[in-house]
């Protein structure tokens, strides 16, 4: 089962514990075994003798009775004590197992793209990184130990039983194979089941997820009995498929358990009858009878075991499938490192496509260090995606970006990604304090850096003025912010970086034209000065920048300083006169 394989795979120095706890089991099963064995020798040596011969005194019975009772107490204790020693060691085991699973599924989700974001539902990847890595933990835990004691007692109770009598052990085993091929059948129908049903429960997850952060545009629009009824839908269809799983096991546990009674009264009957025929002793028949749990408990487990092995087959292969996910953008095998990165930044014929259509079409810009660009174009023109090529969230298809005459392809990502301040468009905060945000792409720089930062970004004011200041809780579960206290927040964030590479992605959009102004002073004033990009819709952002570049359809149509464009009288002309109010946007679309 190349499952399991893999999932052990994962033991690392936690192996020497789990094989342990293997070990303890199986000597925890072999010492019930003896304790069978020794009370089959009570039976034969001290109680068959007593009751043929009713000379012998109760004293001598008790004496010779003694030592055994002892033996069998002291085996008894020892057995629980392996029992105790083995579930303490699997637990560790297995748990250490699935923390580093969920370590290693986790620093692969952290290394993919958008592409693989857009193409995996977000419930999906919870689940696999939660619900599916506790169901390998069960695995490891309980199922593989439930199935080593199995094999274990049945190996342990053929060879007693062979020992004993071969007739017997035949007889008993008659209909082992009647259970093999009910436990086979059953694992196959149940396994595609679960299949569905993790598939189904990861639908109804990201259902849930998108309600939870979209559920003020499901208010806003009054589509709550609309959501209500597609969680209804889910969740009838995951309900379903458990019920059709339980249907199976529900259908064919019965049979196994049925088999497993068979065995249990095979050995009374069979034993018994071989003790009349006197071919077994008194003690013997104990051991038949006391024994033949051991194969009768394991069958009657067998349905459980089937369900959970299957269960656990089909997590394993979902958590598989995000393990072996391949990464498209990683660092090379020896990356450039660099001492210092100054800045500068080349686009040289700069080309992306994405599923054969162009996004970006041979962008050239020279960018030297310290300078200002800034970067003005319709929406949907190429503006963001350009910036994932300087950051390595996509890479070109043809030419290359350049930070200090390197390909950033060569460079360490970390190390490239750490000279970059970036605030992105779309701000995302985390469910932690202010200072925490701020501080979250350095989280070693001191509280003077955290409060500069906010400074700068026109931020620190209305922080002062929440509830905890500095450490008020933001994001997810946090204060409510507006969308223009959000934007100085992810600014503050980017500048913290003191980056020599800072980019502001439509970050002032949401800001008044007073606040910018001061926003845009303070980053003039900013004692280092970084390479900064910006990309803005108004003119107003970028109007002091030492080189703007229009960008339409993915190519670079126009660029100069804020006069030359004026006096070009193109598309960042008519964005100027209709900003100045000069012209209606109806009256430039006809002038375009
Ligand atoms: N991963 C991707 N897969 C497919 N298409 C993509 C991907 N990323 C971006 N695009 C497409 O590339 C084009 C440019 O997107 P981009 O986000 O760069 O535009 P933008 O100029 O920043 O727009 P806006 O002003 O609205 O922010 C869009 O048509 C978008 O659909
Ligand atoms: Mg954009």
């Amino acid at each position: 089962m190349h499952e399991a394989k893999w999932i052990f795979s994962f033991l690392g120095r936690s192996k020497y514990k789990l094989y342990s706890a293997y070990v303890m089991s199986l000597l925890f099963n072999a010492l019930l075994a003896a304790n069978t064995v020794i009370i089959s020798r009570i039976a034969d040596d001290v109680l068959t003798p007593m009751f043929e011969n009713h000379q012998i005194p109760t004293s001598e019975v008790m004496r010779q009775m003694l030592p055994l009772l002892i033996l069998a107490l002291v085996i008894g204790v020892t057995a629980a004590i392996f029992r105790f020693l083995s579930n303490i060691f699997r637990e560790q085991a297995s748990q250490k197992v699935t923390f580093d699973l969920r370590n290693a599924l986790y620093q692969k989700l952290g290394l993919q793209t958008r592409d693989f974001f857009l193409s995996n539902r977000s419930g999906d990847l919870i689940n696999k990184c939660s619900g599916d890595v506790d169901v390998c933990n069960h695995f490891l835990c309980w199922v593989s130990f439930a199935m080593v004691d199995a094999i274990v007692m049945l190996v342990i109770v053929l060879i007693v039983f062979f020992s004993v009598s071969w007739k017997f052990t035949l007889c008993e085993m008659a209909l082992a194979p009647l259970a093999c091929i009910i436990a086979l059948r059953m694992g196959k129908v149940v396994r595609p089941i679960f299949g569905d049903a993790r598939q189904q429960l990861s639908r109804l997850n990201t259902v849930v997820q998108e309600n939870i952060a979209g559920n003020r545009v499901v208010r806003a629009f009054a589509r709550e009995p609309f959501e209500i009824e597609k969680f209804h839908k889910e969740n009838d269809e995951y309900f379903e498929l458990q019920l059709k799983a339980n249907k199976t096991w529900v259908t064919y546990s019965p049979l196994l358990e049925t088999v497993a009674n068979t065995i249990n009264a095979t050995a009374v009957i069979v034993g018994s009858l071989l003790a009349i025929a006197g071919q077994i002793t008194v003690g013997q028949l104990v051991i038949f009878t006391g024994m033949s749990w051991m194969l009768n408990a394991p069958m009657a487990q067998l349905g459980f075991l089937i369900n959970d092995l299957q269960r656990f087959r089909v997590s394993c292969e979902r958590v598989r499938e995000l393990y072996d996910s391949s990464v498209e953008i990683k660092s090379p095998e020896k990356p450039v490192i660099m001492e210092e990165i100054k800045g500068e930044v080349d686009f040289d014929h700069a080309t992306l496509t994405f599923d054969g259509n162009p996004i970006l079409t041979d962008i050239n810009m020279h960018i030297p260090e310290g300078s200002t660009i800034g970067i003005m174009g319709p929406t949907g023109s190429g503006k963001s995606t350009l910036f994932n090529l300087l950051t390595r969230f996509v890479d070109v298809r043809s030419g290359s970006v350049k930070v200090d005459g390197i390909d950033v392809r060569l460079y360490d990502l970390n190390q490239l990604r750490r000279n970059i301040g970036i605030a992105l468009q779309d701000v995302f905060l985390f469910s932690d304090t202010v200072e925490s945000n701020i501080a979250y792409g350095c989280p070693d720089t001191p509280v003077e850096n955290v409060y500069a930062s906010a400074e700068d970004a026109d931020a620190d004011d209305f922080v002062r003025k929440l509830p905890d200041g500095y450490d008020t809780i933001v994001g997810e579960r946090g204060m409510g912010l507006s969308g223009g206290q959000k934007q100085r927040l992810a600014l503050a964030r980017a500048l913290a970086m003191n980056a020599p590479i800072l980019i502001l992605d439509d970050t002032t959009s949401a800001v008044d034209l007073e606040t910018e102004q001061y926003i845009q002073g303070r980053l003039r004033a900013r004692q280092k000065k970084a390479t900064t990009l910006i990309v803005a819709q108004r003119i107003s952002s970028v109007k002091n920048a030492d080189c703007i570049y229009i960008l339409e359809n993915g190519r670079i149509t126009e660029s100069g300083t804020h006069k030359e464009l004026l006096e070009k009288k193109g598309y960042y002309y008519h964005i100027y006169q209709i900003q100045q109010g000069n012209v209606s946007a109806a009256e430039s679309e006809v002038t375009k």
